[in-house]
């Protein structure tokens, strides 16, 4: 018997030092995108104090309990190796007994009843008012964000900016994402930012936050939505109002004129194939909707909803091997030469 506790205790302990070590690990982790604990917003700041209170009250919580195992553990061996009681025995009812069974109904009382309704009422009251600080509010920067199959369609209505996957949003304004989907819902997570809000086809949900330094802060579909899900991520970059401000102005022009022979080529392969059905290049004859804008292409830092950086050997790769990189994406596989990807690519990354 005594075994057997002192067994529970160890594990116990092990436990203990197990939830520590990943604690550690956590924090360890904070810095680098996404993390729950390095929040950059108000909103996320609020989600971040919640988690760690509950935390530190379950620590307490639990260290509390473990001190309880091990005195208990003791006075039982104290017992049984002196002239109490001897451990699994029912002691005889006597007036000492009686005392020490009202001192214990106080103690299930205050430790079973009253404890967990304190507990319960302070991490009620703290998860009502991260609710509220969390909900959506007033916003300067309204952006559409609507969920595809597995990528992020933007708009930027003010601006007339379309794009995909990476939300520039400037420091220190509010920012409201308008959330919709035609297809399956999805859930958009950037843990530095704010919680996970759902994308529910036939309602139109919100997310309000306020970047407060300037970051790149990785977001993911947080709901699974089918075998491209794993690879829905997407970036909010956080610009200075300055850096912002260029940024808008560069993506509401049109396209750039290709500057070089394979770039023409490109340009000219690109509007007269399959691509122009799918892609729109604002200010060309592609004008299709159902895939990514690429108007501004060469000037996003990833491919793919964040699947490869985007360099030229990585667009190439996508382009050989759309399905190899990226499994089930709805870009079909196309035939192309290594010279009609080398135009491609060249043109695609001269699209600033
Ligand atoms: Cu979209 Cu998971």
């Amino acid at each position: 018997m005594e075994e057997v506790i002192a067994r529970a205790v160890l594990l116990r302990g092990v436990c203990f030092a197990l939830a520590v070590g990943a604690v550690t690990a956590l924090v360890g982790c904070g810095s680098t995108s996404p993390s729950v604990v390095d929040p950059h917003s108000p909103e996320a700041s609020h989600i971040a104090g919640l988690f760690w209170l509950m935390l530190w009250i379950s620590v307490g919580i639990y260290a509390l309990v473990l001190g309880f195992v091990v005195v208990s553990f003791r006075a039982r061996h104290a017992k049984s190796d002196g002239h109490g009681t001897e451990v699994g025995e029912w002691a005889t009812p006597s007036s000492s007994t009686a005392s020490e069974r009202r001192r214990s109904s106080r103690f299930i009382i205050a430790g079973g009843l009253a404890m967990p309704i304190v507990v319960l009422a302070v991490v009620g009251i703290a998860t009502v008012r991260t609710t509220n600080a969390v909900r959506r509010g007033p916003s300067v920067v309204k952006i559409n964000v609507e969920a595809e199959r597995w990528w992020w369609r933007l708009t930027y209505p003010d601006n007339g900016v379309v794009s995909a996957n990476e939300i520039h949003v400037p420091v220190g304004e509010p920012v409201e994402l308008t959330l919709t989907s035609d297809n399956v819902i999805h859930s958009v997570w950037v843990p530095e930012l704010n919680g996970k809000t759902d994308v529910i086809p036939g309602q139109t949900n919100h997310m309000t936050f306020t970047a407060d330094a300037a970051g790149e802060y990785r977001g993911q579909c947080a709901e699974f939505c089918g075998i491209g899900h794993a690879l829905m991520a997407f970036v909010v970059i956080a610009d200075p109002p300055a850096d912002y401000a260029r940024w808008l102005d560069t993506n509401e022009a049109h396209a750039v004129t290709p500057s070089t022979g394979a770039a023409e080529r490109g340009a000219t392969f690109l509007e007269s194939s399959s691509c122009a059905g799918c892609h729109n290049v604002a200010g060309t004859a592609a004008v299709g909707t159902f895939g990514p804008d690429l108007t501004h292409f060469g000037s996003r830092t990833t491919i793919a909803a964040v699947t490869l950086p985007n360099t030229p050997s990585n667009l190439h790769r996508w382009l050989a091997d759309t399905q190899g990189v990226k499994r089930g994406a709805l870009m079909p596989q196309i035939d192309l030469t290594d010279a009609q990807i080398g135009n491609l690519v060249a043109y695609l990354e001269s699209l600033k």
